[in-house]
């Protein structure tokens, strides 16, 4: 890796953006001269987080429109955090303009737009890494971390989800300018798939000796935004007789070419407490998480008792991810936890050694494209659609990836000795 300081822009600073843009400021190596939203506040909100973070070290310029950032600003990169389906278009514009490019996580509308992002970024030769965090939770880096030491044996299905209570976030999009509003009324599918997947998809080496071969989804009947509407501003309000075309709970279902199977459940419209549903089986044992970030395990011949669950805590202080281990002696930074710190240096770390990244384009069109999958399968009753092959073939026989700290294929013990 060098060590030389990048020029990084910075797109969409609403909520989420504000978030990141704190914590990207914190990342050793990086400066932000440009920021950008479409919402003139915003734009300049953008200007004073990095002010307030700097203390007026370097100007910062402010957008409206991130093309005019891409042409008046020399960026090294750039980092993404607009709605679901203005982020391909935005990282495909920044490759084309030089940049190295990350962005927030969504599903894509159509496979087109899946494929102009591998197209892209393999004629540019540009990072475009799509920034699932979950990839860096602690839990999931623990178990993944128990996965390749072959706790679990050998996998043969994993689930996950995201079952998160967003009613009010989704029905006010209008009034609080946010962007999940249209896919909801509009969209009928899983709109949301990268949380568990990302892990899902490392864990079993999705893109690398393995694939998606097919996805089959159902949604049931849409109900909970009109009921949240309801209770929250009566019949006057505009969108009370709105029929929103997504189910409240869509689940999916995907073959892999080794045989595993993987199960998602897409589920914001439910009042219900949040969980991401993370669950492993494997030929020795199983892990799962109904409660968020309270893991229960069980191992055959290594738990106390015989088909009883036990607390998962034990287990991760045993097999700790390297990366957390020296993450937390260094005081964890905040951000879901830490994990969206250690996505934005993970992807700061790519661009200082010249890529690739621990996401690459393949992960994320294959990831991002299970979205269009899904409404596709949707609309035919559940029927199985086959999922393209975005490598051409490389998955069956890929060059080495790159071992770092922030590697997601394997656990590189040896990055960590020097810093341990
Ligand atoms: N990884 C996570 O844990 C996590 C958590 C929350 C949100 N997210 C994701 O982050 C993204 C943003 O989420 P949010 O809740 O802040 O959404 P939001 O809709 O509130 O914000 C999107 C922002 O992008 C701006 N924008 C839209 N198009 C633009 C364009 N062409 N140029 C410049 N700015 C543009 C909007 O004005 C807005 O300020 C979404 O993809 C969301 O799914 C991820």
């Amino acid at each position: 890796m060098n060590n030389k300081v990048l020029r990084v822009g910075f797109v969409g600073v609403s909520g989420r953006g504000s978030g990141m843009l704190e914590l990207l400021l914190q990342v050793e190596g990086v400066t932000v001269p440009a920021v950008c939203d479409v919402v003139p506040e915003r734009s300049e909100h953008g200007i004073s987080i990095v002010t307030d973070f700097t203390g007026g070290a370097y100007p910062v310029h402010g957008y409206l429109d991130y093309r005019e950032m891409l042409a008046a600003e020399k960026l090294d990169a750039v980092v993404c955090c607009t709605t679901w389906i203005t982020h391909s278009r935005i990282a495909i514009d920044a490759m084309n303009a030089g940049c190295d490019v990350a962005f927030e996580v969504g599903g894509a509308a159509s496979l087109q737009e899946c494929w102009d992002l591998v197209r892209t970024s393999e004629r540019t030769g540009k990072i475009c890494m799509l920034m699932e965090n979950c990839c860096y939770a602690r839990n999931e880096m623990a178990v993944f971390n128990m996965i390749r030491r072959g706790v679990f044996g050998e996998i043969t299905h994993m689930e996950g989800g995201y079952r998160h209570n967003l009613r009010e976030e989704i029905c006010l999009g209008r009034e609080n300018i946010h962007g999940r509003l249209a896919n909801f009324r509009r969209r009928n599918g899983e709109l949301y798939p990268t949380h568990q997947l990302g892990p899902i998809a490392k864990a079993l080496s999705i893109n690398r000796g393995n694939r998606f071969l097919t996805v089959n989804s159902i949604s049931s009947k849409s109900r909970g935004l009109h009921e949240w509407i309801k209770q929250n501003r009566g019949e006057d309000y505009d969108l009370f007789a709105e029929h929103f075309n997504c189910g409240d709970v869509t689940t999916t279902m995907i073959a892999c070419a080794n045989g595993e199977t993987i199960l998602l459940n897409h589920d914001c419209c439910t009042p219900r407490p949040y969980s991401r549903d993370y669950c492993v089986e494997g030929t020795k044992g199983i892990y799962t998480e109904p409660e968020d970030g309270r893991g229960k395990i069980y191992i055959d011949g290594l738990s106390a008792e015989e088909d009883e669950w036990e607390d998962f805590t034990p287990w991760r202080q045993k097999y700790e991810h390297p990366l957390w281990r020296l993450y937390e002696a260094g005081g964890i930074k905040a951000g879901h936890g830490g994990m969206d710190y250690l996505i934005l240096s993970a992807f700061i770390d790519a661009v200082q050694s010249g890529g690739p990244a621990p996401i690459d384009v393949y992960d994320t069109a294959a990831w991002m494209a299970i979205t269009c999958l899904s409404e596709q399968s949707v609309a035919m009753g559940g029927a199985p659609v086959p999922v393209p092959d975005f490598t051409d073939g490389r998955w069956i026989d890929r060059e080495p990836f790159r071992r770092s700290m922030y590697c997601l294929e394997e656990v590189c013990d040896e990055c960590f000795e020097e810093k341990s």
